[in-house]
């Protein structure tokens, strides 16, 4: 280990309503390039992705599937688990609210925040959108439907648990003043921080017209209001034996829609159960497809395996974050990913091993200073990473790509009377060893491969190092172009 520093990366915990798509896939890719840059510098990395069980999402699913919210989950984790395996996605733990450690520690978390006078009972009348698992008030709503799905939105009127949310409002803006980055982007910053000055109202924390959730240690007729218990999985996570070093969370990764249960809630609950906060919560955009939003009744959703299908793993892993900045919105487009992998991944990644190798092949490769690899800006691309700026950091490395394609044009290797090709051949083998360690993060198998073909090891140790000279043998193809289709519509 090159150093003891940890990293702690999360994705929200999804509801097992359906199986997973890209909007799901997007953040949980994210986390994995993120798990996998950071153990690649030495951290002692801990990735934490899982599913949202409970909750009344969940048993109207169950209800319309026929089924008990247990067995109706207990199906779709499988789903979940394999779409990530598919997409060589590598986890440390994969966490259910329904976990008996999980529920174990939102139960004390409950009590001590109850002991503390922070919870009181009362009666909730207001309205609840089960598709957002949120409370509105008459303000928030468009005609009385719900903001986000625009659906007509239920009244409620019971009794029920509240969480002193308003007693932290000034905790919250001197966290936000002290520690900017804990809202990230930047900015998505200002907006939460408007709504928390103009009203904190106290939180409606359980419910009783349902019981699929964690009880109350306090009142067995309630349950959890389904936030509070999901929101405690990135710190339950953690209360294993061994895994105490990760807490607090470095990043949790999230989506836009959910920034304000992470921001506002989520660290008000912490405060007063006394727990250490975690520093960064980065909220990315929403993926359109073809520039309309994602929804299945519409048929416009994009499945991982017809993600994979188009062109590939890595080639779907590449696509998501050259195409999107990472942090807005973007658009999905089978043909673009197709257009990217044929002219970035065949012909510029592709081209370049492919031509370097069958000429190291033939002609052998010769020690020398590599003065190509100058170009690289190594700095400048760690601090692309460090920043989750990983689009620009996409681009810096395919930049450099560009300048080994133009090199290999300029010096022309597979001349016969070329002298120096033996060294050229040498500087570009070289330099591709690093473009495969820095790519990793994105394109583990095809890195891997480059690797084995070149014969160097993904270790950031490695960069840094001249490539050994050893017995080279021409690439297989990397990335196979692919034909548009257009017959997604
Ligand atoms: N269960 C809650 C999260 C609890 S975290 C303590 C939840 N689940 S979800 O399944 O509805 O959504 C999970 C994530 O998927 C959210 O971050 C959401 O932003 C993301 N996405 C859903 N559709 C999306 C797109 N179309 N594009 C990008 N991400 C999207 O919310």
């Amino acid at each position: 280990m090159a150093n003891n520093k940890k990293f702690y990366v999360t994705t929200p915990i999804y509801y097992p309503n359906d199986i997973p798509h890209i909007g799901h896939a997007y953040t949980t890719l994210a986390a994995d390039v993120l798990a996998r840059w950071f153990k690649l510098k030495g951290y002692d990395v801990f990735f934490l992705t899982g599913t949202d069980d409970h909750g009344k999402k969940i048993v109207q699913a169950a209800e319309k599937a026929g089924k008990k919210p247990k067995e109706f989950v207990d199906e779709l984790i499988p789903k979940f688990k394999d779409a990530w395996r598919k997409l060589n996605i590598e986890y440390d733990k994969f966490i259910r609210t329904t976990d008996k450690s999980h529920e174990k520690v939102v139960k004390e978390i409950l009590q001590k925040v109850y002991d503390k006078g922070d919870i009181y009972k009362g009666e909730y009348e207001g309205y609840y959108c089960v598709g957002c698992e949120a409370y509105y008030t008459e303000k928030d709503l468009i005609n009385g439907c719900c903001p986000i799905h625009k659906t007509k939105i239920e009244r409620l009127k019971e009794e029920s648990y509240f969480f002193k949310l308003s007693k932290y409002r000034n905790q919250l803006l001197e966290l936000y003043s002290k520690h900017p980055e804990f809202i990230s982007p930047k900015h998505r910053r200002q907006e939460i921080i408007n709504r928390v000055k103009e009203e904190l109202r106290d939180l409606s924390i359980s419910r009783t017209s349902f019981d699929w959730g964690v009880q109350l240690p306090f009142d067995k007729k309630h349950v959890s209001y389904v936030w509070f218990d999901a929101l405690f999985n990135y710190y339950s996570a953690t209360r294993e034996k061994g895994k105490e070093k990760y807490w607090p969370a470095d990043v949790h990764l999230i989506g836009k829609d959910i920034l304000w249960f992470h921001t506002v809630y989520w660290p008000a609950f912490l405060l007063s159960a006394g727990i250490s906060l975690p520093k960064i919560v980065f909220a990315h955009g929403w993926w359109t497809f073809d520039k309309e939003k994602i929804s299945k009744s519409r048929g416009k959703v994009v499945n991982v395996d017809e993600l994979i299908a188009i062109a590939g793993v890595d080639s779907a892993r590449y696509f998501l974050f050259r195409e999107g900045v990472f942090g807005e919105d973007g658009d999905f487009s089978e043909d673009v990913l197709i257009e990217r992998n044929n002219t970035e991944l065949a012909n510029k990644l592709g081209n370049l091993v492919s031509r370097v190798s069958n000429l190291a092949e033939k002609y052998g490769i010769e020690k020398c200073g590599n003065n190509l690899i100058k170009k690289l800006n190594l700095k400048k691309i760690e601090k692309y990473f460090e920043d989750f700026e990983l689009d620009k950091a996409l681009n810096e490395i395919f930049a450099f790509i560009d300048l080994c394609n133009e090199y290999v044009q300029k010096t022309q290797p597979w001349k016969e009377e070329n002298k120096d090709k033996k060294k050229i051949l040498y500087e570009l083998s070289d330099s591709i060893k690093a473009i495969a360690i820095l790519l990793f993060p994105f394109i583990p198998e095809t890195s891997e491969k480059i690797a084995k073909v070149f014969g160097f090891k993904i270790d950031w140790k490695e960069i840094n190092k001249p490539l050994k000279i050893g017995k080279i043998k021409k690439a297989e193809i990397l990335f196979k172009k692919v034909e548009k289709t257009n017959k997604r519509t």
